[in-house]
């Protein structure tokens, strides 16, 4: 069970250095590179070398008389093995440390920040806030993934700190497998939709929970004169994702605050595409239908919505690698999650008003820089979660 005779050479995540500054992003000096770097060295770590001992001791000593049948079954044995219990431990204490470290590189210079994100954005009509939102209690109630304040929570009027700790803090956990500006979704759903609808010629293009719009950023560049809208609950990312898309060169984007589960802003069939990346599993049961029926009352005839997320668990997949997957509903405060992969999208978007034949199913990984990241690098280090590989739910309406 030891994780200390295995002498398979050491792939280490990339070096935080490669990371991609833009104007919005926090600086970070000598030593907050170096705490990063530790973290993500530990995750592979964790990922790379301690997680292929809870499954060799999941199999040799929790397993044989277990009979599960379910993965909570699982996960319930698995909470009494001290490698499981080491691994749980150390991968939830990456999380408090990310976060923690990069609420210390962002609130060291949260007046710089925050005045430039106001000088960038205040007056600046793509960026639509309203103060008068109310966050359902999926959001309200919940710092996801151990993020203080999440998405919303703002320290002073104005704030952008919690959009920049997640922006400097994501490339810790992934390991750098989004890409330097952590847009690697974006990217591949972009190459899917090239493959797969080269003559797609979207006019308005919605994401929603698009965050601080790192994954809507190359959409809107791939279609440079679609008019490009990124939904989101939290003030403090869409004011960043502005900021940042300005100072990127990308300017047909609109951030807007809205709640997904009432775009009545948008009239029906407004849009051509309708996108969100790894955003369902952060609402809930209730929100969904909500979610899938607004995203087809917006969607234009002929046009196409797509939902990328981490796989659905489905009877093929192995017990073990369910309950593994579950991790972040029960350690990582992302308590959909469990629910969430084992729904039935499909069903959903017919209740929504897709029929069947309109449905569209695939996968994508992240899409990086190949010369800095090497493409499939991370491939045999499979986290139960984190990889960079998703499956995509859509439907194409009919025209
Ligand atoms: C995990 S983040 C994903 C962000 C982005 N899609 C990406 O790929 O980087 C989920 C986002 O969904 C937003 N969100 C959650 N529920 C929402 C809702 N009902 N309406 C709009 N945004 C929501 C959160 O504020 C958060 O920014």
């Amino acid at each position: 069970m030891s994780t200390t005779t295995d002498t398979t050479p050491y792939d280490g995540p990339p070096d935080y250095r490669l990371v991609g500054e833009h104007g919005m992003f926090p600086k970070t000096s000598h030593d907050e590179k170096a705490r990063f770097n530790f973290l993500a060295h530990l995750n592979r770590h964790l990922a790379s070398r301690v997680l292929p001992g809870v499954k060799t001791a999941y199999e040799t000593r929790v397993e044989p008389g277990l009979e599960p049948k379910s993965r909570h079954d699982v996960r319930r044995a698995l909470t009494k093995d001290p490698l499981f219990q080491h691994w749980s431990a150390h991968r939830r204490n990456t999380m408090e440390l990310r976060q923690q470290a990069g609420r210390w590189v962002t609130l060291r210079q949260a007046d710089e920040m925050n005045s430039r994100a106001r000088e960038l954005t205040e007056g600046d009509p793509r960026l639509q806030l309203d103060p008068t939102l109310e966050l359902p209690n999926y959001l309200a109630r919940i710092d996801h993934h151990c993020m203080p304040g999440s998405y919303h929570d703002e320290l002073v009027p104005g704030d952008v700190t919690g959009a920049a700790n997640y922006d400097c803090g994501i490339f810790v956990t992934t390991g750098g497998g989004l890409g330097r500006f952590n847009d690697g979704g974006g990217h591949a759903v972009v190459a899917w939709m090239k493959k797969n609808r080269p003559d797609f010629a979207p006019k308005r293009i919605l994401d929603i929970g698009g965050g601080l719009g790192q994954n809507v950023l190359p959409i809107a560049q791939a279609y440079p004169d679609a008019e490009v809208v990124c939904v989101d609950t939290g003030a403090p990312v869409l004011r960043y994702g502005l900021a940042r898309a300005k100072l990127m060169g990308v300017d047909n984007v609109r951030f807007v605050q809205a709640n997904a589960e009432d775009l009545s802003m948008f009239e029906d069939g407004y849009f051509d595409w309708v996108q969100s990346t790894m955003f369902l599993h952060e609402t809930s049961v209730k929100a969904m239908p909500r979610i899938m029926a607004e995203s087809h009352r917006v969607l234009a005839p002929g046009g196409i919505v797509l939902h990328v997320e981490q796989p659905q668990y489905s009877s093929d997949m192995p017990l073990y690698e369910q309950a593994i997957r579950d991790w972040d509903a029960f350690y990582n405060n992302e308590p959909f999650w469990t629910k969430l992969h084992e729904l039935d999208l499909d069903q959903w978007m017919i209740e929504a008003g897709f029929a069947e034949e309109e449905l569209i199913h695939g996968g994508v990984a992240a899409v990086v820089d190949a010369e800095l990241f090497p493409e499939h690098a991370n491939d045999d280090v499979e986290d139960y979660g984190r990889k960079a590989a998703w499956h995509i739910t859509g439907g194409q309406k009919a025209a």
